[in-house]
């Protein structure tokens, strides 16, 4: 069957059609693609360098007047792009939250794209429109929201993160009588703040210049060593803010810091919101997976108390890029962003009908829902705990591992699966070198960052595969490459 796929002129067989001839060629053709993804390097990098890699891209050709067999275009992109790559289930990988992917949600992208429903509205989507929110429901219950709370599906934590601060705004505004999607920022909203740690992720900065706040108007609120906000300095902040006339509209926290994997006292700046009578934002891009595992879960009570939760599926839940979702305590917030439209959204529907259109900044959207359930369904709530649970005890050996390394020291005992550590004798410098070194060799994929000024190297292990072995043997390499820089 691939014959017909193979021959390029021959477009009526490319076309996806939910038939049977159709689907057989969509199949030979998918097993064609899973044989292009063989003879990728073993391991986390190829080792050639960036220019070289630019001139072997950029002698595909694009888009010629022929087209070629799919056999070809395959075999072309197996040696010039997937053999090039970087690869994410590979151990030594650990530099950011990018994970592996999982079986069944891969296959399902499949199947998503084959049936390309659009999540606008119900009339482009109708069960798929039906399985998100299923899924939003399911998602708000584990949270420990109430039967108002639902959400939508984004792109990524930053579009979560913009969607919710987004609404922060939209209600510090409706408070004050103006509806802001309508006639914009009233001019009081010089005076508006966010106030979220000094380790929360940028995108809340961006989102507040976005939304023509400014990122002034984000406050950041010192830290702990561990990387957990500071109550104490949290309530001065207020205090300071309040006695200067600002107006603090919304307070984020974080579950699960980007580098740290910190997670803020929740509970108690949920009731810092409350009393301020201010949106709370919880950003668990992170750790909200963390709410799978018993033995986890606690970690993040207080998250029941949020207005807004960012949960990214696309990290510690393994779904292919791109799954994020936004949940919100009370689904009719949505409503303050609602701008009615002719061909889509015109209220006059079939009774029942959702247009998720009303709820999200994309107008066209994938039903990544989908692949999530299928994970969810397949693996279960178990294993999924399980495969948590490993990777946070792999940053917990990784740390004794460290620390029984005179050349190293931790910069924080790990809460999540991220480990950050520097060493003493050596310089900002010489950590660069490291990191650069062993990426440019193709050896390992490690992080580098800075925590408070402080420049240091970082695990992030993402990969539930990974043994105690592998990390240890990760702890060497590094070890030793910090050794040949400093002879150097
Ligand atoms: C805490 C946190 N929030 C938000 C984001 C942004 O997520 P995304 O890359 O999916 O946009 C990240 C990314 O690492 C993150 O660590």
């Amino acid at each position: 069957m691939l014959g017909s796929v193979n021959e390029p002129s021959n477009w009526r067989d490319l076309v996806v059609a939910l038939d049977d001839r159709h689907l057989d060629a969509l199949a030979s053709a998918a097993a064609a693609t899973i044989e292009s993804l063989r003879g990728s390097p073993d391991a986390p990098r190829s080792a050639v360098p960036p220019t070289t890699l630019r001139d072997l891209v950029r002698a595909v050709a694009v888009c010629p007047d022929d087209g070629s067999d799919l056999t070809t275009v395959l075999a072309e992109f197996a040696t010039t792009v997937w053999r090039h790559g970087v690869v994410p289930s590979d151990v030594a990988c650990v530099a950011h939250l990018h994970p592996p992917t999982l079986v069944p949600a891969v296959a399902t992208e499949l199947a998503i794209a084959a049936t390309n429903q659009s999540m606008d509205s119900w009339d482009q989507a109708p069960a798929a429109t039906e399985l998100e929110l299923h899924l939003m429901g399911w998602l708000a219950d584990l949270i420990g929201f109430g039967p108002s709370a639902s959400g939508v599906m984004t792109s990524g934590g930053t579009a979560s993160n913009l969607l919710g601060v987004t609404l922060a705004r939209s209600a510090a505004a409706a408070q004050s009588g103006v509806d802001v999607a309508q006639s914009g920022l009233p001019a009081e909203a010089a005076g508006w703040r966010i106030l979220t740690s000094d380790q929360a992720h940028f995108s809340i900065q961006r989102a507040a210049a976005q939304l023509g706040l400014g990122r002034d108007a984000v406050v950041a609120i010192a830290s702990s060593p561990s990387g957990s906000l500071d109550v104490a300095a949290l309530d001065e902040t207020i205090e300071r803010l309040t006695r200067d006339g600002a107006r603090v509209i919304a307070l984020v926290a974080t579950a699960g810091t980007t580098d740290l994997g910190a997670i803020d006292p929740l509970g108690e700046v949920a009731a810092r919101a409350r009393r301020l009578g201010c949106w709370f934002h919880v950003d668990a891009a992170v750790a909200g997976a963390f709410l799978l595992s018993d033995t986890l879960g606690g970690r993040l009570t207080g998250i029941e108390f949020a207005d807004s939760v960012t949960i990214d599926f696309h990290k510690l839940w393994w779904q292919p890029f791109n799954a994020s979702a936004l949940v919100v305590r009370d689904a009719s917030q949505f409503d303050l962003l609602r701008v009615p439209s002719d061909y889509l959204d015109r209220g006059d529907e079939l009774e029942g009908v959702v247009n998720l259109v009303g709820r999200s900044l994309d107008t066209s959207r994938r039903f990544d829902a989908a692949k999530v359930v299928v994970t969810l369904r397949t693996l279960g709530r178990r294993a999924l705990a399980e495969m948590l649970e490993h990777l946070v005890d792999l940053a917990a050996h990784a740390a004794s591992a460290i620390d029984n390394e005179p050349t190293l020291s931790l910069l924080a005992t790990p809460t999540a699966m991220m480990c950050v550590f520097d060493a003493p004798d050596a310089s900002a410098d010489d950590l660069r070198e490291v990191q650069q070194r062993l990426l440019a060799r193709g050896e390992m994929v490690l992080g580098r960052t800075r925590i408070k000024g402080r420049a240091a190297l970082k695990f992030t292990f993402m990969n539930p595969l990974a043994t105690a072995a592998d990390v240890e043997r990760l702890v060497r390499v590094v070890v030793d490459e910090l050794g040949a820089v400093r002879a150097s």
